[in-house]
């Protein structure tokens, strides 16, 4: 956090009071295979909620040995607290992700589609079953332990949306190893400090990408990435277009040829409970990404328990979740949880504007989805594109979900009005990379929803909003403050990677005995939670999560730039997009050259989603007489909100205010 500004500046819930709520539209039930969700009503919502806050060991216990096959049983359900930041479950359990995911359902019914891709041309995809899957998983586990990799080792998987990325995923599980994936849209250098970070020996990526008919480098940039990773021994590739690529002998190996050295079943290891799942890095209030490490039996079980009761997952049931694996809502809900509950996934290689703007909707009509979950910014983009390309009955929907940033109520009723034909639930799900899976979210079937909402808290969530300032707990309801949790959840995040006190520092020890999200909230009269936003210094640029701090490291790092300030302003289509405030070392010229230059080094330092939508060369930054650059101002200044600076009498020279302004407002 920064500037002690942390108070959220967004409307009372008083507001709330006001919107409509909506209740599950007739046709969900209609239309289910059981004619009822997993839950029957909110009342049952509520006694299991209770008993999960009330009960905790016995909830999670007896939820734990339905949801996850276990090699040994356990006999502890949870250890340690919030204080300590030593939180375990299932201690002495034993489990392999990836049998989890997919043996017991091969074993079951091995014809059963567990992935469906949809390539990125229209018509391009094929179907892979359970038993295809066990099959790929295997082979690919014993390629990775010939090249070396290790129970406990990280592997950095660099890939498109591609079954072989789900593939990917279970064979570091299956031999015990810790998957680090690295969202395909990171450039070179980001991926470098990423594998260095982690340690990873073994990279894993394709020839080359291929997303809206565009196509990525993902080997060249690799290549980048490993002139400075001399630990890297091996890079695995897949040939997904069969471009000619650079190659390094001994290093690089072709997927393809590895594959066929290997027989088609490798036994899973098995692992503790608490043994590591996968690490993925995310952005924190400072410039260095954090490592977020994840456990296996915890983890898993928030995948699968969300799946069930958030998504209301049923065996017959075709998963449709829009989100990319390089992010969090593609590891649970493109791979674990639908896998879990052994249901078939959709694999979505392009994006939704390719061909054009019907193809969701394409397919989920051609798969016959019954879940479909995407993030705001892709449902502004498609419903500013036209209700005429929505022309599409999709009568197996059932539940629509939404995640990463807020949705605006206009937004929310498009979703349930024309994507949903009002004949399926929408669910507004609230999370973090750092939770894992869903804390605050509507029951699919089963919770009320207010457009804008997400409504009320997961099994063994108990929110708190806390007064920033002083700490406390604000109870009652019509409250307003940030959010934090009193009890600590199977798949919350364990650690940072190497990095424990971080973890601390930024998760437990802001308010002792909580875990802080970094987001403000409000109750309402209802208890109903309406998430704000950061309150720290985190955007939201098309639900991809980017720390103001890490894009001015890297404008920074261009010779001519002297200082460097960026913000987070809303806009109508990214949800939040980045402006940035630079001052340039004297001697330089100043043009649209060098705005340019700027642009580039952000791209080349983080990757193209982080580029500045706006750059401001100004002579100075508002500063303190200490030095600190004081954000909040310009954040007002580029929201218009020049008259309501506060006190600008602490800055060691105002008058540059002045001169920002002007700036700013001759470029609106
Ligand atoms: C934001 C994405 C409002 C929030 C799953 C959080 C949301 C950050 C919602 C985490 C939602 C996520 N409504 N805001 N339904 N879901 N957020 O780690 O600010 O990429 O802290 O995880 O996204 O982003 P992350």
């Amino acid at each position: 956090m920064s500037e002690g500004d942390v108070k959220p500046t967004a409307p009372v819930v008083a507001e709330a009071h006001n919107v409509d709520t909506y209740h599950v539209p007739k046709a969900f039930f209609e239309k289910h295979p059981n004619k009822k969700p997993h839950i029957d009503g909110l009342d049952q919502y509520k006694k299991m909620y209770k008993e999960s806050i009330e009960e905790p060991d016995k909830f999670w216990g007896n939820m734990a040995r339905e949801l996850i096959t276990w090699d040994r049983d356990f006999q502890t359900v949870h250890s340690g607290s919030l204080e300590g930041g030593d939180n375990a479950w299932f201690l002495e359990g034993r489990l392999n992700a990836s049998y989890n995911c997919v043996d017991r359902h091969a074993i079951k019914n091995p014809d059963k589609p567990a992935i469906i891709y949809e390539g990125d041309e229209a018509g391009e995809g094929r179907i892979i079953t359970y038993g295809e899957l066990l099959r790929e998983v295997c082979k690919l586990a014993w390629v990775l332990k010939e090249m070396g990799v290790r129970k406990g080792d990280t592997v950095a998987l660099y890939l498109p949306m591609i079954p072989e990325a789900v593939i990917a995923f279970l064979a570091c599980t299956r031999i015990g190893a810790v998957h680090s994936v690295i969202f395909a849209g990171f450039s070179s250098d980001s991926l470098r400090d990423r594998i260095i970070d982690a340690q990873s020996k073994v990279v894993i990526t394709t020839d080359e990408g291929k997303r809206g008919g565009k196509v990525i480098g993902t080997k060249k940039l690799v290549d980048e990435a490993l002139k400075q990773c001399p630990d890297v021994a091996h890079c695995l590739v897949f040939k997904r277009t069969g471009a000619e690529v650079p190659w390094t002998e001994k290093r690089d190996l072709w997927w393809h040829d590895e594959m066929e050295k290997y027989p088609s079943y490798i036994a899973p290891e098995s692992m503790s409970s608490e043994d590591p799942l996968f690490l993925l890095y995310t952005s924190g209030s400072t410039g260095k990404p954090k490592g977020v490490m994840h456990t296996t039996a915890g983890y898993l079980l928030g995948a699968a328990a969300t799946g069930k009761y958030v998504f209301d997952i049923h065996d017959s049931d075709r998963f449709f979740c829009g989100g990319d694996v390089g992010w969090i809502t593609g590891h649970t809900y493109v791979v674990y949880a639908p896998l879990m509950l052994g249901v078939a996934t959709v694999v979505f290689e392009g994006t939704p504007a390719y061909p054009d703007f019907s193809r969701y909707w394409d397919t989920v009509e051609k798969h016959k989805i019954t879940q479909f979950y995407v993030a705001p910014t892709a449902l502004r983009l498609l419903k500013r594109a036209g209700d005429h390309h929505v022309k599409h009955q999709m009568e197996h929907l059932r539940v629509l979900g939404s995640v990463g940033e807020p949705i605006a109520a206009e937004v929310w009723k498009w979703y349930f009005e024309i994507v949903g034909k009002e004949n399926a639930h929408v669910v507004d799900t609230y999370w973090q990379t750092e939770t894992g899976s869903h804390v605050i979210t509507p029951l699919g079937g089963v919770t009320p929803t207010k457009p804008g909402s997400a409504s009320l808290p997961f099994f063994g969530i108990e929110p708190a909003i806390v007064d920033p300032v002083s700490g406390k707990e604000i109870h009652g309801n019509d409250v307003e403050g940030v959010l934090a949790f009193k009890k600590p959840w199977p798949s919350m995040a364990r650690t940072v990677w190497r990095a424990h006190k971080r973890y601390m520092d930024t998760y437990l020890n802001v308010y002792k005995g909580l875990y802080f999200t970094g987001d403000g909230a409000g109750r309402d009269h209802e208890g109903y939670y309406w998430i704000r936003g950061r309150v720290d210094d985190v955007v939201n640029v098309s639900g991809h999560r980017l720390s103001t701090a890490e894009v001015e490291a890297a404008l920074i790092e261009h010779q001519a730039v002297a200082e460097a300030a960026v913000v987070g302003v809303s806009d109508e289509l990214t949800g939040q997009a980045v402006n940035a405030f630079v001052s340039i070392k004297e001697g330089n010229e100043i043009n649209d050259a060098l705005k340019k230059e700027l642009v580039l080094q952000v791209r080349k330092s983080i990757g193209p989603f982080a580029a500045p939508k706006m750059i401001y060369i100004v002579p100075d930054l508002p500063k303190t007489r200490s030095g600190k650059i004081m954000r909040r101002i310009l954040r007002k200044i580029v929201a218009g909100e020049e008259d309501q600076l506060g006190d600008t009498s602490t800055l060691s020279d105002p008058s540059v205010v002045d001169v920002i302004i002007e700036e700013v407002q001759s470029k609106k």
